[in-house]
C-alpha cells in the first residue's frame, strides 16, 4: 500500500480587534486559499473584536456566509478545541495592536503551540517606532531624526519640533497601515494634530520630514539558526496621494510597485544590508519588512519594520518572493517549517 502524503493540521488566525482588522481578514483568506488540501488540513479563526474566537470546521473556506454561521466562543476554549483538535501550527495572519505586538504570540507562547513569524520580544519591539528608532540607532541603522511629544509634557516638545523642520511628520508610535500619519505643514496645524494624537496614545512620534523616493525591503530567514537574508528591493511610487498613506496602499491602482526597484546595484545592496540589520536589530524571526525613505543624496532611512507583512496576493512581501522565485504557497512552507522547528518556544 502506497503511503499517503502526511497533512499538518494548521490553525490560520485573522480579523483581531486593531483597526487593521480587515486587512487581516485579507491576509488570512489568501493565505488559507494557497494552502494545499494534499498537504494542509487547515482552519480558519477568527479573533472577533470583543476579544472572542470564531472558528470554521476544517478545510471550510472562509467567506462572510461562513463567518455568519460560526458561533463567537471564549478565546481559551476555542484554543483548547484546537489543540483537541490537533493543530501543529498556528499561522498569525493579524496585522496591528493585539496580534503583531507580541500579544497573541505570548499566549500561543503559553499554550505551547508553535506559530509563525516573529516571537513575543521581536513583535514587541518592532510594533514600537519608538523604541526600534532607538536600536536601529544603536545598531548604526539611520533612522530620521525625530523626538517624542509625551502626554505629560506637550508644549516643551513642541516648541522643540522646529529643529526638525517644515513640514514635520507626525504619527502614533504604535499604529500600522499608515493610520493617523500626518505631514504637517507648521506650528499651528502641529498643535491640532497632537491634540488628536495623544487622544489615540500617551506619545507622540515627530520625525523630520525625508523627501525623496521610498522603498521597502522584506528579509526571509528560513529557519531558527539560519542567516536572514533580504529579498529584492521594492521601490513605492504612491500615483495620486501625497505619500504611502491608507488609500495609496489598499485602492487597486493607487500605487506603483516596482520589484526589484530600477536602482544601481550599490544602492540595493545598501537597503538589503540596511534591511537585515533592523530583521536582526528587533529580534525578528522568520520574515520581516523594513520601509526606506531616501534623501535627494540617495541617504536611506529607516522608518519601520514590519513583523507581519500584509500577505494578499498583491501584498509586498509576496511579491518581493515571486520575484526570486519563490510562489505564495512556497513562502508559507517556509513560514509554517520555521515554526515547527522554533516549537513553540521563546523565539
Ligand atoms: N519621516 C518621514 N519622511 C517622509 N515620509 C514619511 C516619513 N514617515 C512616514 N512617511 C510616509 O508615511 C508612510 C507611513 O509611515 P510608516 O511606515 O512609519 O507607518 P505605518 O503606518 O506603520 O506603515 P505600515 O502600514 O507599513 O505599518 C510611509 O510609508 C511614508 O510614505
Ligand atoms: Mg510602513
Amino acid at each position: 500500500m502506497s503511503a499517503t502524503p502526511a497533512t499538518r493540521r494548521v490553525a490560520v488566525l485573522m480579523g483581531g480587534w486593531s483597526h487593521e482588522r480587515a486587512i487581516s481578514i485579507q491576509s488570512g483568506t489568501v493565505i488559507f486559499s494557497h494552502l494545499a488540501p494534499a498537504r494542509y488540513l487547515c482552519r480558519a479563526v477568527d479573533l472577533t473584536m470583543d476579544r472572542r474566537a470564531r472558528m470554521l470546521a476544517p478545510g471550510c473556506v472562509p467567506n462572510e456566509a461562513a463567518w455568519r454561521r460560526a458561533r463567537p466562543q471564549g478565546l481559551l476554549d476555542a484554543f483548547r478545541a484546537l489543540q483537541r483538535w490537533g493543530v501543529e501550527v498556528v499561522i498569525v495572519a493579524l496585522h496591528g495592536a493585539g496580534g503583531e505586538d507580541g500579544v497573541v504570540q505570548g499566549f500561543l507562547e503559553m499554550l505551547r503551540l508553535p506559530f509563525t513569524h516573529s516571537g513575543v520580544r521581536g513583535s514587541a519591539l518592532a510594533m514600537d517606532k519608538e523604541i526600534s528608532k532607538r536600536l536601529y540607532a544603536s545598531h548604526g541603522i539611520p533612522t530620521p531624526e525625530y523626538l517624542i511629544i509625551d502626554r505629560a509634557r506637550p508644549r516643551a516638545a513642541q516648541l522643540r519640533a522646529v529643529r526638525l523642520g517644515w513640514p514635520v511628520v507626525a504619527k502614533p508610535p504604535c499604529l500600522g497601515s499608515s493610520f493617523e500619519v500626518h505631514i504637517v505643514p507648521d506650528a499651528p496645524s502641529l498643535r491640532r494634530v497632537v491634540q488628536r494624537l495623544l487622544a489615540l496614545d500617551d506619545r507622540v512620534l515627530l520625525e523630520r520630514h525625508v523627501r525623496g523616493r521610498e522603498f521597502t525591503c522584506a528579509v526571509l530567514q528560513r529557519t531558527p539558526q539560519a542567516a536572514p537574508a533580504a529579498l529584492p528591493v521594492t521601490e513605492i511610487v504612491p500615483v495620486a496621494s501625497p505619500f504611502f498613506d491608507f488609500q495609496a496602499k489598499y485602492t487597486a491602482g493607487a500605487t506603483r510597485e516596482i520589484t526589484p526597484a530600477k536602482i544601481s546595484a550599490r544602492m540595493a545592496r545598501e537597503l538589503q544590508r540596511q534591511a537585515v540589520a533592523c530583521h536582526r536589530a528587533l529580534h525578528c524571526g522568520c520574515v520581516s519588512r523594513t520601509d526606506f525613505m531616501t534623501d535627494a543624496r540617495g541617504r536611506a532611512f529607516a522608518l519601520e519594520t514590519n513583523t507581519i507583512p500584509g500577505m494578499t496576493a498583491t501584498s509586498l512581501l509576496p511579491q518581493a518572493a515571486a520575484a526570486v522565485g519563490i510562489s505564495f504557497a512556497a513562502l508559507l512552507d517556509i513560514m509554517i517549517n520555521y515554526a515547527l522547528l522554533q516549537g513553540g518556544s521563546t523565539q
